[in-house]
């Protein structure tokens, strides 16, 4: 092995940098391999000279970084590319200049960290091509399969629940009712392990359809002892039941709709029905920002190291994962192969609801 290419894809998370110092620093401290950085993802093998050597020295200081020294592809999925021919768009395979790219480094494995889009493009490639790839698992709705936690996800809860606490305070002097729309696509991590670290009486997530006469008598009861405020978490993915997730931009063959709209739905019903009057706040990107949390260093730490040693192994088409407090491979079919969601009859949801939390269930 003398030569591995590192990649970073999909929306970013805290804890990026850590894996690519980590990668970085164990291929030369302990293979004597070197590590080539590719800019923006995949793109950066697919165009030429977007690459650069890492080396222990040139990623110094990284460790507590948010983002990605590396940058990444906004979504640019090789298998189906908008590209302009004569004079229209059209949607094209173009996962061959990859593996062109890959064959151009003169790389013996490529590193993939990212979330269930990117590794299953990795996942293909494999497939496709037999390109030697290996995966690490990013991002912070947590939702990927193969591992117990993504890395990313611990500092986009320690984020949320920030905000939880700071919401707190106002509701309380002003009786309000404070709305919290958090990230996390279609499940519900982010929300329920936030809402319920930060005192929600009210958690409203995508794998439990919720009844907005549920949520407002929650309101309206607490009004009645006294309590004259309250808090709501809730999905972007959240949904009635037998209604629709709200979408801020539609998708097409190549982008995935954006979810966002429904904390701003909520409000205004909460106020309409319960007569409460209610703000609402979306915390958005600053949930991906900033500096990871020592959970998430420590864990990508142990990622990025983990997969040269995957690596070094030969053991392709695989990513890491953490298993109790072990680092283990896990087969990317493995991992991709049915999404995580929180369990609505799972012992946290129980839990909560034990607190009195209502789901709108
Ligand atoms: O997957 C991470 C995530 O932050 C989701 O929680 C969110 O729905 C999405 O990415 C937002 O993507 P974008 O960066 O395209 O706005």
């Amino acid at each position: 092995m003398k030569r591995l290419g590192i990649l970073t894809g999909g929306g970013d998370a805290p804890g990026l940098n850590a894996v690519i110092r980590s990668a970085v620093k164990t291929a030369s401290n302990v293979y004597q391999c070197e590590v080539a950085g590719i800019e923006d993802g995949f793109d950066g093998l697919v165009q030429a000279e977007r690459w650069r050597l890492l080396t222990p020295d040139n990623v110094r200081g990284i460790l507590p970084r948010g983002g990605t020294i590396l940058g990444a592809a906004n979504r640019g999925n090789p298998f189906a590319r908008k590209v302009e021919r004569d004079g229209q768009t059209v949607v094209e395979d173009i996962s061959h200049l990859v593996v062109e790219g890959f064959r151009r480094l003169e790389l013996d494995g490529l590193i993939v960290v990212g979330g269930d889009g990117t590794l299953r493009i990795a996942h293909e490639l494999h497939q496709k091509f037999n390109l030697p790839v290996v995966g690490v698992p990013k991002t912070i709705d947590n939702d990927l399969g193969g591992t117990d936690v993504t890395f990313g996800f611990d500092t986009a809860l320690q984020t949320a629940t920030d905000a939880f606490d700071k919401l707190h305070t106002t509701a309380e002097s002003h009786h309000r009712v404070m709305v919290l729309e958090l990230m996390g696509r279609d499940a519900g991590f982010i929300t329920l392990h936030s809402g319920v670290a930060g005192g929600a009486d009210i958690i409203l997530i995508p794998e439990i359809p919720f009844e907005i006469e549920r949520v407002c008598e929650k309101i309206v009861a607490r009004d009645r002892v006294g309590r004259k405020f309250s808090l709501v978490a809730i999905s972007e993915g959240a949904q009635p039941r037998g209604g629709e997730q709200v979408f801020s931009r539609a998708g097409d063959e190549i982008y995935t709709a954006r979810l966002g709209g429904i904390g701003h739905k909520i409000g205004a019903m909460i106020e309409r029905v319960t007569g409460k009057e209610t703000r609402v706040t979306v915390l958005g990107h600053v949930q991906r920002g900033g500096k990871p949390s020592p959970f998430d260093r420590w864990l990508a730490t142990r990622y990025g190291a983990g997969a040269v040693r995957l690596a070094a192994a030969g053991q392709w088409d695989h990513m890491v994962g953490l298993h109790g407090q072990r680092i283990e491979p896990v087969a990317l079919a493995e991992a991709l192969a049915v999404p995580k969601r929180v369990d609505p009859n799972g012992e946290p949801v129980r839990t909560a609801k034990g607190l009195g939390i209502v789901f709108g269930d």
